[in-house]
């Protein structure tokens, strides 16, 4: 493969860093356990959240957090997870086993995550069983000071300073779980929530709608048709399978046809953000509304012997491909797509991280995002993917360097790539490689340095042209220096 980077870039564009967001919903494990431990708990956590996974995490440089779900957020009601843990009311989680939600995670304890994280807070409204007052409350609540009935139960709560809420979902999945609402009727529904959207802090929230479910094309048309000039964002959600949703594939044991099916399915996204992006276009030729991702990722069978509604599934090197080749794809439609939330970010469907009690592993997919950070606000160069070629990449400067990820999705092919850039380059500052030679390699709690990032010497500069040997089955990420 030949990269020209040579010729007349167009329209420079900043990846935006929330392209690289995720997504935490009460759901199985995903909190608790996961994140959330508790104070007395015996493994070691500041403020009831495990110290072992913030510190991954914050590794990740995870620009955003989605929460509290998905479909528990049309379910939840803020006032139930505020004031003493003790007296907080008990409630069942429907969507997600019929478990008991006592909680114990609420507001406070989500800004205290996203403090530890050093992230910005996307909080979705429940708009399928909760009142436009609840959520008015709500906003107020995180995000008022001075003199406010709202204002002053935060601090009785112990926190007298407001939060910063930048995003915030009105509704999630309100065609289906949220809802079943159709298409006219929940874009009246948005504009009224939004209407009571008010801005306490210095910034105005950016407001989502929530969006179609994978190829529901009319859903974009009706929303941007009545509602459009009240949104900042529209959401899309769409999971890469490996045959029918019915027919879920197996996580670790799987074909090599399963192999390409998954990926197919990953790369249905950029047919699904060009063709929502056209729809948006008729009604916003001027690029005011985004497309939000905010839900995306592989999703199997259930892992054998775990509890059917926890969605918890192990994660291989083919996890791995789904995510690089979907963050090359938001970062080729950077003009239009502001932000992603990858499903979900421990313990829940495509996880960085994995644990069991006190134990916990890094998954291929944290790998993944591990080499991307770098291109978080980076200026974009070139970013490719094509349903019929393996390779998918994306280049883009920052810092006076210029960053380059690769993705070889071949079962077997290696693949050389020559990028002829348009000035003299320096030194390689970074060259990593996620690899390995079997299709489902995965950390294990048993072995959990399986799968790890190895230096990647496949690469050489010469002047202002880089080589790079991918292998079958990799994605490989080299910073180099500008002269
Ligand atoms: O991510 C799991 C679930 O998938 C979310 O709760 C829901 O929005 C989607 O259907």
């Amino acid at each position: 493969m030949k990269i020209n980077l040579q010729a007349d870039p167009g329209t420079p564009v900043k990846l935006s860093k929330y392209l690289q967001g995720q997504f935490s919903e009460h759901l199985g494990r995903g909190i608790y356990g996961g994140l959330w431990v508790g104070k007395d708990s015996d493994i070691p956590n500041v403020n009831g959240l495990r110290s072992d996974v913030i510190d991954a995490l914050k590794r990740l440089h995870v620009p955003v957090l989605r929460w509290p779900g998905g479909c528990f957020a049309d379910e939840y009601h803020w006032r139930d997870g505020i004031g003493d843990p003790a007296k907080r009311r008990k409630i069942v989680n429907n969507n997600w086993g019929g478990t008991t939600e006592d909680n114990s995670f609420g507001t406070h304890e989500f800004f205290e995550l996203c403090r530890q994280l050093g992230t910005e807070a996307y909080i979705n409204c429940n708009v399928g069983s909760g009142t436009v007052q609840e959520m008015a409350d709500w906003v107020e609540y995180m995000t008022a000071s001075g003199e406010s009935t709202m204002a002053e139960l935060r601090a009785q709560n112990g926190h007298p300073e407001p939060w910063a809420v930048k995003f915030l979902g009105i509704g999630n999945e309100t065609w289906g779980g949220g809802g079943n609402m159709r298409p006219e009727y929940y874009a009246d529904v948005y504009r009224q929530f939004q209407t009571f959207v008010r801005q306490y802090g210095q910034h105005p929230i950016y407001k989502i709608a929530c969006g179609p479910n994978i190829d529901d094309f009319n859903w974009t048309n009706v929303l941007m048709a009545n509602a459009g000039p009240y949104m900042d964002g529209l959401s899309l959600h769409h999971y890469a399978l490996t045959d029918l949703w019915e027919h879920k594939g197996d996580a670790i044991d799987f074909t090599d046809d399963e192999w390409r099916s998954l990926l197919n399915s990953a790369k249905k996204m950029d047919y699904l953000i060009h063709e929502h992006s056209v729809r948006m276009n008729r009604y916003d030729p001027e690029h005011r509304v985004d497309l939000i991702v905010d839900e995306w990722g592989s999703w199997f069978k259930e892992q054998a012997g775990t509890n059917p509604a926890f969605l918890y599934q192990q994660n291989t090197l083919r996890d791995a491909m789904v995510a690089a080749t979907t963050l090359n794809i938001f970062n080729k439609h950077a003009e239009r797509v502001h932000m992603a939330n990858i499903a979900q970010m421990v313990n829940v469907l495509q996880s960085m991280v994995l644990t069991d009690d006190d134990k916990m592993l890094l998954t291929p997919t944290y790998f993944v995002f591990l080499m991307y950070r770098f291109h978080q606000g980076a200026q974009r160069l070139a970013a490719y993917n094509s349903q019929g070629s393996d390779v998918s990449y994306t280049i883009s400067e920052k810092d006076g360097e210029d960053i380059l990820s690769f993705c070889n999705t071949s079962l077997t092919a290696n693949d050389s790539v020559e990028i002829n850039f348009p000035a003299d380059l320096g030194d390689v500052t970074y060259a990593q490689i996620l690899h390995e030679e079997q299709a489902n390699a995965h950390n294990t709690f048993e072995d959990p340095d399986r799968v790890q990032l190895k230096s990647f010497d496949q690469v050489q500069v010469q002047g202002r042209t880089v080589y790079c040997q991918l292998p079958n089955m990799s994605v490989v990420t080299v910073k180099i220096q500008k002269k």
